[in-house]
């Protein structure tokens, strides 16, 4: 499946609703992936993926994790609202034709992270998250941060998701807490390199 091929899928598949906000993360992708030297095409096709079988019944969702047990990895026992991410992921290898691992990574983790995000998981995860329609206090925080420094600011939108998940109380999927504190370190270390060459 290709860019042209996804995003007719989704547009037969999702609301009116979603399906613009697919493309505007999709626009929010291609940027960031040419901004910091990704590749702009998986960008694409990633973003137009990411929420494929978002709008699917939770049944129907379970019924994919469950026929497709090893690819799922036990992702069941995630919080429900991490399956479509899992599930889109599974169908994209299994039905869509996408065999690039990269691409169904960054489809896999765009609600949860994970340690060891690659730059495109990085680039899916704050599009979603920063895409135009988008208008929550702190998205202009955030997109102000995608503009200078990818991984302070998907950082940041992994620390803002789980603070938002405490407050209501949700289940906070593992992932999510192992995605922040690398991301935590990455950035701490790039900080102390950053401070040691000012004082060179
Ligand atoms: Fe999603
Ligand atoms: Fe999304």
């Amino acid at each position: 499946m290709d860019v042209k091929q996804a995003k007719q899928m989704v547009k037969a598949s999702l609301s009116t609703k979603r399906y613009k906000h697919t493309v505007n993360v999709k626009k929010a992708a291609v940027h960031l992936a040419k901004k910091y030297g990704a590749d702009p095409e998986k960008a694409a096709l990633a973003a137009l993926l990411h929420d494929a079988v978002k709008e699917r019944s939770k049944e129907e969702l379970l019924q994919i994790l469950q026929d497709n047990a090893i690819i799922a990895q036990n992702a069941q026992n995630s919080p429900a609202p991490v399956w479509h991410g899992v599930c889109a992921a599974i169908l994209a290898q299994t039905q869509w034709g996408i065999t690039d691992p990269e691409i169904i990574s960054a489809i896999r983790c765009h609600t949860t992270g994970k340690p060891g995000m690659s730059k495109l998981d990085k680039i899916i995860y704050l599009s979603d998250m920063i895409s135009e329609e988008r208008d929550y206090p702190e998205v202009y925080e955030l997109r102000q941060l995608a503009e200078q420094d990818l991984d302070l600011a998907v950082c940041t939108a992994v620390e803002k998701n789980i603070g938002w998940m405490r407050e209501c109380g949700k289940t906070i999927d593992p992932l999510s807490l192992q995605a922040y504190e690398d991301l935590k370190q990455q950035v701490q270390k790039a900080k102390q390199e950053m401070e040691g060459t000012c004082h060179e």
